[in-house]
């Protein structure tokens, strides 16, 4: 599959580039990401060029993981990263800490669910989302988006390490489920 560019009101979302490089190297050393992600940690420039240099176009080849960049919608440089396995219809994200608390992640995730869910992924009739039990911001993220909650038999996720932590699960349809933004009652406070 050749990468898909996407556009929001505000965001591009394209494929990210190697000149990326510098800038996901000093994002993903943030401490938020030896805690939330399955990143490698510590964080080095060679992770981040093995990244972007070969997993991110080897897997939009195969259709794998679809990958975007996310950057202002005149372009430049990269704010974050969106992207959806195309197994199991997960999506995943991360925003630079200095672009957080400005919408910039609900708007991408609305906008890849709607892309996925409408034909993107051929035969794709949900997205899931997951995240280690806590990770408040970005179950905020997964609400905004249209996600409801549910409860698996397993509520967990795969850590770095090849272990499991307790986590949240959502699901987001074509359609927005009625008690969608309701069923994060228990776990978030009211949408700011
Ligand atoms: C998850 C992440 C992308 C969210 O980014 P963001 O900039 O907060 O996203 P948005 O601005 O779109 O905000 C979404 C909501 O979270 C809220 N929020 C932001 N940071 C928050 C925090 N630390 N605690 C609680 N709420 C927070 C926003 O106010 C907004 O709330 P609202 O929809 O109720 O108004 C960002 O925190 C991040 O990169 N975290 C580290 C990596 C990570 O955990 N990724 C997800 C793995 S599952």
């Amino acid at each position: 599959m050749r990468p898909v560019a996407l556009r929001t009101d505000r965001l591009l979302l394209d494929a990210p580039q190697w000149a990326d490089a510098e800038l996901v190297t000093r994002y993903c050393q943030d401490p938020l990401f030896e805690r939330y992600l399955t990143t490698p940690w510590p964080y080095t420039r060679a992770d981040a060029d093995e990244f972007l240099g070969r997993f991110v176009p080897e897997a939009w080849a195969t259709g794998a993981e679809l990958t975007w960049a996310i950057r202002r919608s005149t372009g430049g440089a990269i704010l974050g990263v969106i992207s959806v396995r195309s197994t199991e219809c997960e999506l995943g994200f991360w925003l630079g800490a200095e672009h957080r608390g400005a919408g910039i992640m609900s708007e991408a995730a609305s906008a890849v669910c709607e892309w996925v869910l409408d034909g993107g992924i051929p035969g794709a009739s949900a997205v899931r989302w997951r995240a280690v039990e806590g990770n408040v911001a970005s179950a905020r993220v997964a609400r905004a988006a249209g996600f409801r909650r549910i409860h698996p038999v397993e509520p967990t996720v795969p850590t770095r390490d090849g272990g499991t932590l307790p986590a949240w699960h959502a699901i987001r349809h074509p359609t927005v489920a009625a008690d969608a933004a309701a069923s994060w009652d228990d776990v978030l406070e009211s949408p700011r």
